[in-house]
């Protein structure tokens, strides 16, 4: 039998009338930029997620750009974050000029370690930067309370966590701001890349706005405003609702071209829709996955905290022999992957941080360790039965 990591064609085959009659419609409209279908689907996820502002970008990394640079992260700044994700979460901090800070995660969730936070804050840190990995929330509650005794701000990185929360809150609503990625292979994945930036405040959701098109327009000059205190040179002197609306070609600050497309946001619209049917599929995976693995000497099988509900982007067990049991899912046609590798304070493209082997012991382990089993919703009880009767075997040998 053959088992696949992750297989999209499932899941469109189950929406593909609903979406190809939407994105044809969308075709026909001659509208791809922006309009009714963006700012629809910006309201869905605002209220989903239970946030005043919800702004579409091209992706989750540059909602993460766009984010920090709305919030004043600058040059000089140091950002705390975990060294136990994707690349992004670090690259864009320092891509907005400031320096990751890396605090070593807990072992129980993959996350960043609230305890030990505190001692890595200096007089430049300017906020905390948790990551949700896998779909599991992250100490939030602990790590605004340091956010507030320091006067920090705090972006969840809630990529991988749509749709998770910690009680009745969602997460995307804790922080100042919260930046998640619709890449295809995500809980809630576009049919390309995609991403969306949450905030309560008004004030961050019109810079966010402003920076994900050129700086330019009304909402620019608003932005501006916010930032830098100049009033709008234009304000009174035209009139925005005529044919020519001489705002539009004024810029106001330099930002970028960061928009989600119509098309993805029909797609995006659509799936929304099922995406609490879809992470329940996949809760109920991981706890088939608990009930069968979850004894076996020698896998580490990954916990949820009590008031957690995470959403299991990955299920990510730990053994000791994750290459040798990678190889032989390989030649029993299950599919796996070993998320994340390398623990980003020893990533090449971070090696003027200074950081070395030992800084983050726990951090190190886990990245040897880790071995993330197929826990797409669409999965079918005789594969999942196949890929627990494959782990057994492997320690029976
Ligand atoms: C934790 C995390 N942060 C950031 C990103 C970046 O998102 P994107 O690939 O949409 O740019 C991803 C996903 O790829 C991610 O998993």
């Amino acid at each position: 039998m053959e088992v696949k990591l992750l297989d999209l064609t499932r899941q469109y085959d189950s929406i593909s009338q609903e979406v190809e009659k939407a994105v044809c419609e969308q075709m026909r409209s001659g509208m791809f930029i922006g309009g009714k279908a963006v700012t629809d689907f910006e309201k869905e996820f605002a209220q989903f997620i239970g946030v005043k502002h919800a702004i579409s970008v091209n992706s989750g990394t540059d909602a993460l750009v766009i984010a920090m640079k709305a919030l004043g992260i600058k040059e000089g700044d140091e950002v705390i974050t975990t060294p136990f994700t994707f690349f992004a979460t670090a690259e864009t901090i320092a891509a907005v000029g400031a320096v990751p800070v890396f605090v070593d995660i807990e072992e129980d969730t993959y996350n960043i370690d609230p305890d030990k936070i505190e001692e890595k804050i200096t007089d430049k840190t300017r906020a905390i930067l948790p990551v949700h990995i896998f779909g599991q929330p992250a100490a939030m509650k602990r790590i605004q309370e340091i956010a507030d005794k320091h006067h920090l701000l705090v972006i969840e990185d809630a990529c991988q966590a749509v749709g998770a929360s910690i009680g009745n809150q969602m997460i995307g609503s804790f922080g100042d701001a919260a930046c998640f990625s619709f890449f295809p292979t995500k809980n809630l994945g576009a049919f390309g890349d995609g991403g969306m930036i949450t905030t309560n405040d008004d004030e961050t959701a019109i810079v966010c706005r402003a920076f994900k098109e050129h700086g330019m327009a009304q909402n620019g000059a608003k932005a501006r405003y916010i930032l830098e205190g100049v009033e709008d040179e234009l304000a009174g002197t035209v009139s925005p609702d005529g044919l020519y609306n001489p705002y539009k070609y004024y810029n106001y600050l330099i930002g970028f071209n960061s928009r989600l497309d119509a098309l993805q946001a029909r797609v995006l619209s659509i799936k929304l829709k099922h995406l609490k049917e879809y992470n329940e599929n996949r809760t109920k995976i991981a706890e088939f996955y608990e009930k069968e693995l979850g004894n076996i000497e020698g896998i580490i099988t990954p916990k949820a905290a009590k008031e957690l509900t995470p959403v299991w982007h990955q299920y990510a067990f730990r053994c000791n022999h994750k290459d040798e049991m990678g190889n032989f899912l390989a030649s029993k046609g299950v599919g796996s992957a070993a998320f994340y590798p390398v623990p980003l304070h020893l990533q090449k493209a971070f090696i003027n941080l200074g950081y070395k082997e030992g800084d983050l012991p726990i951090a190190e382990k886990i990245t040897k360790q880790t071995v993330c089993l197929p826990i797409f919703p669409e999965l079918k009880q005789e594969e999942l039965d196949y890929v627990v009767k494959c782990i057994k075997e492997f320690f029976e040998k």
